[in-house]
C-alpha cells in the first residue's frame, strides 16, 4: 500500500520540525531567568518529539504529491505541535515527581535538580503556556485538549493505585496506556488534521490511528525499561516502583512452573541494585519478551490498517513508515 518517503517530504517535514523546537524554546520562557531555564530543562534535554511529528505529518494528509505545500498555515501548524509537545513535557515534571526519577532524557531529572516543588510548579507553568497557546486555535482545539488532559490525569490515578479488586491486572494496564498515553499521541494526529481541515470522517480515523499508535508506542517505552540500558531513564525503574508492564503481567499470568523462578526474582525487594540487576536478567531472558513483541506488533499491524481509509500521499506513507519504527525502538 505505501511508498518510500521521499527526500523532498522528509526535508519539509524537517523543515516544519525545526520552526516547533524554536517556538518551544520561546514558549518556555518566562519572567524570571529561573524558570526559564526550569521550564528549558527537560524541552532541551531532547526527545523524540514524536507528538510534534504526528501533529506534522497529519497535517500533510491532504497533499497529493511531494510539490504540493498545501494550504496549511505554519502559524497554526506550529502552534498545534508546540501544544501537544508542552502538555507532554509538563506531564513529564509530574511523572519523574510521581516516579522518583532522578534521570530524563539523558539529563538530571527537574525534581532531582530543584525538588519536587519546583518540578510540579514548572510543569503547571508549562501547562500554563500551552493552554494559553491552543486559545489561538479556537474552541474546537481547546474542548479536545481539555480531554485530552481529563484522561491524562485519570490515566496516572489508575496507575498510581493499580488494579482494583475484581479488575484484570492486564486490561487495567492496557486502559492506564490509552489513557496516559494514546490519548495525547492521538489528540495529537487529530490536531494536525484539525489545522488541515480535514473532514470529520478522516479526524475520526486520525483519533483511531492516534490511540492504537500511542499504545505501541508506550508499550514499546516500557519494553525499553527493561530492555535498554541506553534510554537516557534509569533501567528497571517500572520494576522497582511496581510498575507491572506487558511482559511481567504475561508473566504473572502464566500458569507454567517453570516461569516461578523469575516470577521470584520479580517479587524480591527491589530496593538494592543487585536485586535489581537479577530481576532485570532473569525478565530479559524469559519467553515473556518475545510474546511481548508480539503484542506489540499485531498492534502496530492495526494501526496501520486504519491507515487505509485515509487520502494515499507522502504524509500517509509517512505515518505506515512510523508504525514500523516504533515496533523496531522495542526489539
Ligand atoms: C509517563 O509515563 C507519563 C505520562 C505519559 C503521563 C503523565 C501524566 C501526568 C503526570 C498527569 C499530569 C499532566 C499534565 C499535563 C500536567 P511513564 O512513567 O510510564 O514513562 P517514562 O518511562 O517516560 O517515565
Ligand atoms: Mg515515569
Amino acid at each position: 500500500m505505501s511508498q518510500p518517503v521521499t527526500s523532498e517530504f522528509t526535508d519539509f517535514v524537517t523543515d516544519k520540525l525545526d520552526l516547533v523546537e524554536e517556538e518551544l524554546a520561546r514558549q518556555a520562557g518566562a519572567d524570571t531567568p529561573f524558570v526559564t531555564e526550569a521550564a528549558n530543562h527537560i524541552i532541551s534535554a531532547g526527545g523524540k518529539r514524536f507528538r510534534p511529528l504526528l501533529v506534522v505529518l497529519s497535517s500533510q494528509l491532504a497533499r497529493q504529491d511531494p510539490d504540493d505545500t498545501g494550504t496549511v498555515s505554519d502559524q497554526d501548524l506550529v502552534r498545534a505541535a508546540v501544544v501537544m509537545e508542552l502538555t507532554h513535557v509538563a506531564s513529564l515534571y509530574h511523572d519523574d515527581v510521581m516516579d522518583e526519577a532522578t534521570l530524563r532524557r539523558g539529563a538530571e531529572s527537574a525534581n532531582q535538580r530543584w525538588g519536587n516543588s519546583v518540578a510540579i510548579m514548572v510543569g503547571d507553568y508549562l501547562f500554563a503556556r500551552a493552554s494559553e497557546a491552543v486559545a489561538g486555535l479556537g474552541t474546537d482545539f481547546v474542548r479536545l485538549q481539555a480531554q485530552t488532559f481529563a484522561r491524562l490525569v485519570q490515566g496516572q490515578i489508575a496507575e498510581t493505585r493499580g488494579p482494583q479488586p475484581g479488575e484484570d491486572p492486564l486490561q487495567h494496564y492496557l486502559d492506564v496506556v490509552a489513557d496516559k498515553t494514546g490519548s495525547l499521541i492521538s489528540a495529537a494526529a487529530v490536531f494536525g488534521g484539525m489545522v488541515a481541515g480535514l473532514p470529520q470522517t478522516q479526524l475520526a480515523v486520525l483519533r483511531r490511528f492516534g490511540e492504537e499508535i500511542g499504545l505501541v508506542f508506550q508499550l514499546a517505552d516500557d519494553l525499553l525499561d527493561i530492555t535498554s540500558t541506553r534510554t537516557g531513564k534509569t533501567p528497571g525503574i517500572d520494576l522497582r516502583e511496581g510498575v507491572a508492564t506487558l511482559p511481567v503481567l504475561l508473566l504473572r499470568a502464566s500458569s507454567d512452573p517453570a516461569d516461578q523462578p523469575v516470577r521470584d526474582l520479580l517479587d524480591a525487594d527491589l530496593s538494592s541494585d543487585e536485586a535489581l540487576a537479577r530481576a532485570l536478567e532473569g525478565l530479559r531472558a524469559s519467553h515473556v519478551m518475545d510474546e511481548a513483541r508480539a503484542g506489540i506488533r499485531s498492534r502496530a499491524d492495526r494501526a496501520r490498517s486504519e491507515l487505509a481509509a485515509l487520502p494515499a500521499g507522502p504524509a500517509r506513507d509517512a505515518l505506515a513508515q512510523l508504525c514500523d519504527e516504533v515496533v523496531s525502538r522495542s526489539s
